[in-house]
């Protein structure tokens, strides 16, 4: 490493807008199999409506609801699996909307190849439920948080909903801290039924938590200038 490069990665390293240190390689991830950019991505009329992910989809309940109600926004809803993806997709041709587009993929691997810089208006992850002995698989644990921060507009959210209070402890503590993000941390409430584990958790009185992060403006990240290379 030349002193050039020393230099270079220190300047980078305190222009950031958070505290995570080990970075996300987004360059060692390959496209998912039969990729393709959903034309809307590429058109850049319908670019004008804001676009809206939604990670873990499960069989659709929220992105669903959520399409019908808001014709005026894009829903990219990704699911990784097959059985509830299936589910979900029956379901989402049923009721046509044009504004829906179902995704099975892991989505990681997708939005590194599918989405630009500050392009998306918010994401919703609800109720990701990860192993709960391993920490690692929790969103705002991962490396990949920051590349998901580098993909939504300024003044852009996540929205993260569960029912595990650990996990909701752990995620504020990570978003004010590592990512200095403002939050908003919200019981959800009792008559909610945005989707199944949703509904299943309420049904058997367990609390469930929402948790609001923003991207303040300015905010900076190392993979603000980073586009997948085919
Ligand atoms: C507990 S379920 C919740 C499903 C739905 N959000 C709900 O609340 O009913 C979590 C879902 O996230 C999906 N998931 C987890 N990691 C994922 C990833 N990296 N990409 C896509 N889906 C993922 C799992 O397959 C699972 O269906």
């Amino acid at each position: 490493m030349t002193d050039e490069t020393v230099t270079f990665e220190k300047m980078n390293e305190t222009s950031l807008s958070h505290q995570q240190q080990r970075a996300f390689q987004p360059e060692k991830l390959s496209a998912p199999r039969d990729f393709s950019k959903p034309s809307m991505l590429l058109n850049k009329d319908a670019n004008s409506m804001p676009i809206i992910i939604e990670i873990g989809a499960g069989k659709g309940k929220h992105a669903l609801s959520f399409a019908a109600a808001h014709p005026n926004k894009h829903l990219i809803a990704i699911e990784r699996t097959r059985n509830k993806f299936e589910a979900f997709a029956k379901q989402a041709e049923l009721q046509n909307l044009a504004n829906l587009i179902p995704v099975h993929a892991d989505a990681i691997a997708w939005i590194v190849h599918a989405i630009k810089p500050k392009s998306i208006a918010k994401v919703y992850i609800l109720y990701p439920n990860p192993e709960q002995h391993n920490p690692n698989q929790q969103w705002l644990n991962m490396p990949f948080f920051e590349f998901l921060l580098s993909r939504l507009q300024e003044g852009g959210e996540v929205v993260l909903a569960t029912n595990i209070e650990a996990y909701m402890d752990n995620a504020v503590q990570q978003a004010k801290i590592v990512w200095q993000l403002p939050t908003l941390r919200q019981p959800v409430a009792s008559d909610s039924q945005r989707t199944h584990f949703e509904v299943k958790y309420l049904a058997r009185n367990e609390a469930c938590w929402e948790l609001i992060m923003q991207k303040p403006e300015g905010y900076q990240t190392r993979f603000d200038n980073w586009v997948a290379s085919f």
